[in-house]
């Protein structure tokens, strides 16, 4: 066949005229240095705080230092497959998360992929890690209880939906055990929850997702897992994408629960890669943000005001200390950040008082709005007795000779301790709490020997959901404790008490 040149400029003229050139801005930089677990990059300009940043072989990283010449960025891999002189892309998206209903009952990692081996989690939404806390306008008072099922905290040291209560203590003192009972005690009472693990160990966290699986508890629970296995730029976001998605929930109305465990880690996480990106260290070599690092964090906590669902987040960050000292500086920070501490201690830990919350310098301090009016009435002298208690035990210990009235007190005292004691994995449902707590401070435990205490407890909770649902349900309901429904309490616990000393 013969063209001439007639036709072959004609023909392109036509194939140039359909040709649709889209203009795409990509910001292309290089790898300048290579830290652990970080990357300095030159050449990305347009590129914003927070931005995800893809590097080749599928690896993520996020910027976080933006400097005059480089951006420092944070690696989710730890693989080393990367070396200097590599291109990194900038993505234009700010670091995201899936969020919404599909990931509840999962196990996912710090950028939301599922671990669980239970395959895709297929969400429809995705949500910026990293969002502005609701301004005071669009917040409520806190008003709601969130049971924790714990009767020392329940009763002394409550906790509302959408506050922010520390669990602060030395390792091993049950301070994961308080923020899982709490979960398991959610069951029913529509409450989504999240519990996002920081730099733990891989196997702790297995543990936890077994147990929480043992008790029903993941059906209304996402878990969100980094380990100190992973890198520390996924302990670092951890929490953050947790938020998100526990965020997601409150935005639609409904009430979620987090807990931190643990923000100690967290710092040192975030440590390591400021220490790695050569930002000037400051006290106990942090970085000079790391007050913001937990309080914009914490502060997303928050009940909602009704023109913008009404919906709640109530966060549980959780504290380890080093000897007891709460002066250290994450711990004053995170306790000046909160409304609130649960402090546990390791004395009452080791002579049995578990859980081991001290009542007398943990404080809630917008909880007892939220308390049901029946329980702060029953509980309202519990602390000052315990206190009192306290004192004289120490007495007692030095002389014995004591007047009746010294001893009567001590005697009482010992069985609210005794009351107070509660094994884990078996958080209490709010009535039945009332009803013990009630049981002690009117005496009808002085005649029970101290060892028998934990048993006349479960005895009285079965009689109580074999004949007096409807006591139970009115105990919570009832506006205050009406001289009736003192003097029902009174004739079910005679009841009860007839029985059990026979
Ligand atoms: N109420 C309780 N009654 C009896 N044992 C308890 C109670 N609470 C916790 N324990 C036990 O105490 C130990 C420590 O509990 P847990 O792991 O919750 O502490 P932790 O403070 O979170 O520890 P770590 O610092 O290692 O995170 C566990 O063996 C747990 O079973
Ligand atoms: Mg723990």
């Amino acid at each position: 066949m013969q063209m001439n040149a007639q036709e072959i400029t004609e023909l392109l003229e036509k194939q140039l005229k359909d040709l649709h050139f889209k203009p795409e801005k990509v910001g292309i930089g290089t790898i300048v240095s290579l830290g652990d677990g970080v990357a300095q990059v030159s050449g990305l300009e347009d590129v914003k705080m927070g931005e995800m940043v893809e590097f080749p072989g599928g690896i993520y990283g996020m910027a976080i230092n933006l400097s005059h010449d480089t951006v420092g960025c944070i690696l989710f891999d730890q693989g080393g497959t990367l070396k200097e002189g590599d291109t990194a892309k900038s993505t234009g998206r700010v670091m995201e998360v899936p969020v919404g209903p599909e990931l509840t009952g999962r196990v996912v990692n710090a950028l939301g992929q599922p671990i669980d081996g239970k395959g895709a989690i297929n969400t429809k939404k995705f949500a910026p890690i990293e969002h502005k806390a609701e301004g005071v306008i669009h917040r409520k008072s806190v008003g709601v209880p969130l049971q924790t099922g714990i009767k020392a905290i329940d009763a002394m040291i409550p906790i509302g939906r959408g506050q922010r209560e520390l669990i602060i203590g030395d390792r091993q003192l049950g301070k994961t055990a308080i923020a899982i009972d709490t979960i398991i005690n959610q069951k029913g009472l529509g409450v989504q929850c999240f519990y996002v693990a920081i730099g733990q160990k891989q196997s702790t966290v297995a543990g936890i997702v077994k147990k929480l699986e043992e008790y029903g508890a993941m059906e209304y629970t996402t878990v969100v897992v980094g380990t100190s296995s992973d890198a520390a730029a996924l302990n670092f976001i951890a929490p953050y994408a947790g938020c998100a998605m526990a965020e997601d929930v409150m935005y639609a109305g409904k009430d979620a629960l987090i807990i931190y465990d643990d923000l100690t880690k967290h710092a040192w996480a975030y440590r390591e890669v400021s220490l790695l990106l050569r930002r000037p260290p400051g006290r106990e070599a942090y970085p000079g943000d790391v007050f913001y690092l937990h309080s914009r964090l914490l502060e997303r906590a928050s009940r909602l005001s009704d023109d913008i669902g009404g919906g709640s987040m109530t966060a549980l960050p959780i504290i380890e200390t080093q000897a007891n000292d709460v002066s250290a500086y994450i711990p004053t920070n995170v306790i000046s950040i909160t409304d609130g501490q649960l402090f546990l201690e390791s004395s009452m830990f080791y002579s049995g008082k578990r859980p081991a919350v001290n009542p007398g310098i943990s404080v809630s301090r917008v909880g007892g709005s939220a308390q049901i009016p029946v329980m702060k009435k029953v509980a309202g002298n519990l602390r000052l007795s315990l206190a009192q208690f306290r004192e004289l035990e120490s007495f007692a210990q030095i002389g014995s000779d004591l007047d009746p009235q010294t001893k009567a007190a001590i005697h009482r005292g010992q069985r609210v301790v005794e009351v107070l004691k509660q094994p884990q994995y078996r958080p209490i449902p709010v009535a039945k709490q009332i009803v013990i707590i009630y049981a002690v401070n009117a005496g009808v435990l002085d005649s029970i020997e101290l060892s028998q205490v934990a048993d006349f407890e479960s005895k009285l909770y079965n009689f109580l959901d074999a004949k007096y649902k409807d006591l139970q349900e009115s105990l919570v309901t009832s506006k205050k404790l009406t001289p009736e429904l003192e003097e029902q309490l009174k004739k079910v616990l005679a009841e009860f008490k007839d029985g059990f000393s026979k």
